[in-house]
């Protein structure tokens, strides 16, 4: 399908800058960790899927967390990115982990496998978010768990809007077309929990989870950390000048100093955890 394989071609490029920005990534979005492992009441003994794993958040945490009596299984559509979470499961010695290269929409596991099934900041670049999760519910077991986590709106999340507001005055972007890939597809609350219900998932619910994204970096490694994650970004300023994007850089350290202090940077942060259950049978 043409739109995964854009997507995917996407994420190869920016699998590098995951893998080396991976330490600061987890710290920056441990408390959504911790509600996604609440929600889908993860503990030991549970087989967990982790779809959409990137460079391995976050399973790895979860396989940190359930031990040895538990196991914890990533996929990723992008081989790059299932080769960049192997490498650091090799590197922390987690044998209760392991990563397969996989689109959300057709896992390679049989019926009823897993006690719970997460994925974090996945679900809105996949071509058929209810297909994906229909197959979610296929390999999970009955009465097991699904929760998700995507952005609130953008407006609420400066951790994006402080960049995009200055990158916007260099360079003109259109909005997304309506229900294409992108970070902010289903900021409007309610709008995954319908997902969820039409792929049957039972007893959904939807929270909206404040807490502040908080990195012990500056400013300037913050620049460089966001520009680097994000393909969007990348793109937008390729076509600038390098005096262009010397004073574009200028503008936004300047904005994000406001967000910083001797600790690091900080940033009041809004996403919405989705969850709900497998009928048990
Ligand atoms: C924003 S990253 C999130 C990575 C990780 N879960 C985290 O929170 O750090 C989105 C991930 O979704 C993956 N992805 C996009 N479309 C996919 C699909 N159809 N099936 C599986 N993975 C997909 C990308 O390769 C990328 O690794």
């Amino acid at each position: 399908m043409q739109q995964n394989r854009e997507v995917i071609s996407q994420w190869s490029e920016s699998a590098p800058y995951w893998e080396k920005h991976r330490e600061i990534i987890r710290e920056m979005f441990a408390p959504i960790t911790q509600a996604l492992i609440e929600d889908a009441e993860i503990t030991g003994r549970r087989a967990v899927l982790d779809v959409a794993t990137g460079p391995g958040e976050p399973a790895l945490s979860i396989a940190d967390l359930i031990g040895p009596e538990g196991k914890v299984v990533g996929t990723d559509a992008v081989p790059e990115m299932v080769e960049a979470a192997r490498r650091e499961r090799h590197r922390r010695g987690l044998h209760n982990a392991s990563f397969e290269v996989a689109f959300a929409e057709s896992l390679p596991f049989p019926a009823n496998t897993f006690d719970a099934v997460v994925s974090r900041f996945g679900v809105m670049f996949f071509a058929s978010p209810v297909d994906s999760v229909r197959e979610w519910l296929r390999v999970l077991k009955p009465g097991g768990r699904i929760a998700m986590a995507v952005w609130h709106f953008a407006e609420r999340n400066p951790f994006h809007y402080i960049v995009s507001q200055v990158v916007e005055r260099y360079v003109d972007s259109s909005p997304p077309a309506p229900d294409s890939p992108d970070a902010f597809r289903f900021a409007n609350p309610g709008k995954l929990q319908a997902v969820l219900s039409k792929a049957g998932v039972a007893a959904t619910s939807e929270r909206l989870l404040r807490f502040s994204i908080r990195a012990s970096i500056s400013v300037e490694n913050f620049w460089t950390l966001r520009y680097e994650m994000s393909e969007k970004l990348r793109t937008k300023l390729a076509i600038l000048s390098k005096q262009q994007v010397a004073e574009l850089k200028r503008e936004v350290i300047e904005a994000l100093s406001a967000y910083s202090s001797d600790r690091g940077i900080s940033f009041p942060t809004e996403v919405l955890i989705v969850s709900g259950r497998k009928e048990p049978s």
